[in-house]
């Protein structure tokens, strides 16, 4: 049994992307157009979208938006080298999460391998794009099927960040184990670490889990091992950004001490993720590159400095949780166990 939210983060319709503006939440629900490749780039870099998957398939809106304007090249060998270098260009709009990389290389494939004149390639690249974005709902279902059953009766999940629909087209990937296990026992709870600098669990997980009824206390950062010293904390699960071929995990800042606390108080902590969020490319996560953010982001609260002028600021977006510290990967295909070396090999050659 699945939970259905009405959220849908992002979709293609009529020829442009369509999104929810993720950085007025939760003050504003409001959806904006971005009808160019460029103005995709921003969306993206400026987090009006965010969350890996979601990036992803903005990615491959972004691609589409790229080939419209490029349609009256003088040949389909120029658009299409024109085209693979703004697919190109796009990846970089943002550098930790791999779903980016991995749906415009998606669109990359298509560019290079396609027969088709160039009206023919952008309705092949349209296509991928939808296509990407309809699996990308149903994958969040598996996951959350597959998650649910290991959500204990009544228990309290704490996330960090936001691994929700607002992260993924819909339904989400940790959330979306929240909505499932929900869908089957609605005495479950969840506890959401505010998350900063830039608050997602604050500003984004409570409005959803609000919006879809489900019950949320809010926490800040620093209070996970108190909650889960007094045994108020059942288990832990998470998004991902980046997971390399040994298991070792990137996510939001923040989620590699929730991870510590977890192991020193033996409470299993998991990673939802698709595979398309997997990069075997890498051998761990020391090859992850970790997105350096802006440093208002930290002296700054609803445009307020918050401390004293010209101090140090330093602002990592993401770090790595060690394998040894996740108790299962949450998958799409099933949940991989360690050894990850080899249960990731096998989720990809099944
Ligand atoms: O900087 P953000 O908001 O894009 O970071 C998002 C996260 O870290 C999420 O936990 C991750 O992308 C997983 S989303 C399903």
């Amino acid at each position: 049994m699945t939970f259905e939210s009405k959220i849908k983060t992002i979709e293609w319709v009529d020829g442009y992307s369509r999104m929810v503006d993720q950085t007025v939440i939760p003050y504003e629900y409001k959806f904006i157009n971005v009808t160019s490749g460029d103005d995709m780039y921003n969306a993206i870099k400026t987090m009006i979208v965010r969350g890996a998957p979601a990036i992803g398939i903005a990615g491959a809106h972004g691609v589409v938006l790229y080939a419209q304007a490029l349609e009256h090249s003088s040949s389909v060998e120029e658009f299409k080298a024109k085209l693979i270098e703004k697919a190109q260009y796009m990846k970089t709009s943002r550098p930790t999460a791999v779903n980016l990389m991995w749906a415009c290389e998606k669109q990359i494939e298509i560019i290079k391998n396609s027969n088709s004149d160039i009206k023919g390639i952008i309705e092949e690249l349209t296509e991928n794009a939808i296509k990407l974005e309809n699996e990308d709902i149903e994958i969040n279902k598996k996951i959350g099927e597959y998650g649910s059953e290991v959500v204990p009766k009544g228990a309290t999940i704490l996330t960090h960040c936001n691994a929700g629909a607002l992260a993924t087209v819909g339904y989400g990937t940790a959330l979306g184990v929240v909505r499932s296990a929900y869908a089957k026992d609605n005495t479950i709870q969840v506890f959401a670490d505010e998350t900063r600098p830039r608050q997602q669990g604050a500003r984004i997980t409570t409005f959803e889990l609000t919006m879809d009824k489900i019950p949320v206390t809010l926490i800040t950062d620093g209070m996970c091992s108190y909650f889960m010293k007094k045994g108020m904390i059942d288990m832990v699960v998470v998004g991902a950004d980046r997971i390399a071929a040994n298991g070792d995990t990137a996510n939001k800042i923040g989620t590699y001490t929730v991870a510590i606390a977890a192991k020193y108080h033996n409470i299993p902590f998991y990673i939802a993720a698709p595979l398309s969020t997997i990069d075997t490319s890498i051998k761990t996560g020391a090859e992850i590159p970790i997105e350096e953010r802006s440093h208002e982001e930290v002296t700054h609260i609803n445009g307020k400095r918050i401390c004293a002028e010209g101090v140090n600021i330093i602002n990592p977006g993401f770090d790595v949780t060690p394998n040894e510290l996740i108790a299962g990967i949450i998958t799409e295909k099933g949940i991989l166990r360690p050894n990850y070396n080899q249960s990731i090999a096998e989720a990809f050659n099944n």
